[in-house]
């Protein structure tokens, strides 16, 4: 009986395992980092995600007030809604997706399509957006 019932335990496990991992895979991958349907995902979760990736060179609020050395072309502030009222998500998602090159911007601004998934960048968008409320 307990046999029966821990295989079927790691059975389970199993399955979400390999659940978890399909989802996982980064938007690179899975999507190419098309930007379609609608872009703003969970923004609590996406500031998760910032303050582990992003904060650094953005700021935990977006205004990019930390020093970063070496860059020529520092962040913006994406606290000012004049702004970031011109960039629509496709924008914001293709930046953090293809990185700053990709979008015209810095190189200093890393691709992120090969390490974050599609719903993580799509987090992100929504948090980056309540910095301004736009
Ligand atoms: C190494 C520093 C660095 C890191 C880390 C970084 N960025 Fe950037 N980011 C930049 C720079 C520099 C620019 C471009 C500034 C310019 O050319 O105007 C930029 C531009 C952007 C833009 C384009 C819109 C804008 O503000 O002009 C978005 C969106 C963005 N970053 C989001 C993110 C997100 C989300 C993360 C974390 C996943 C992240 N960045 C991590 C440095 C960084």
């Amino acid at each position: 009986m307990t046999s029966i019932k821990l295989l079927s335990i790691t059975a389970l496990l199993c399955i979400s395992g390999l659940a978890v991992q399909a989802a996982d895979k980064p938007a690179l991958e899975t999507n190419n980092c098309a930007a379609t349907g609608n872009l703003r995902g969970d923004a609590q979760a996406g500031q998760d995600v910032h303050l582990e990736h992003c904060a650094e060179c953005h700021g935990y609020d977006g205004k990019a007030e930390v020093i970063v050395m070496h860059m020529d072309e520092p962040p913006h502030d994406q606290t000012d809604v004049e702004y970031m009222k011109k960039l629509n998500d496709q924008f914001l998602y293709l930046a953090i997706c293809k990185g700053g090159e990709a979008i015209g911007k810095s190189l200093v601004m890393p691709g992120w399509g090969d390490l974050l998934t599609d719903q993580e960048i799509r987090d992100l968008v929504a948090w980056i957006r309540t910095f301004s409320e736009t």
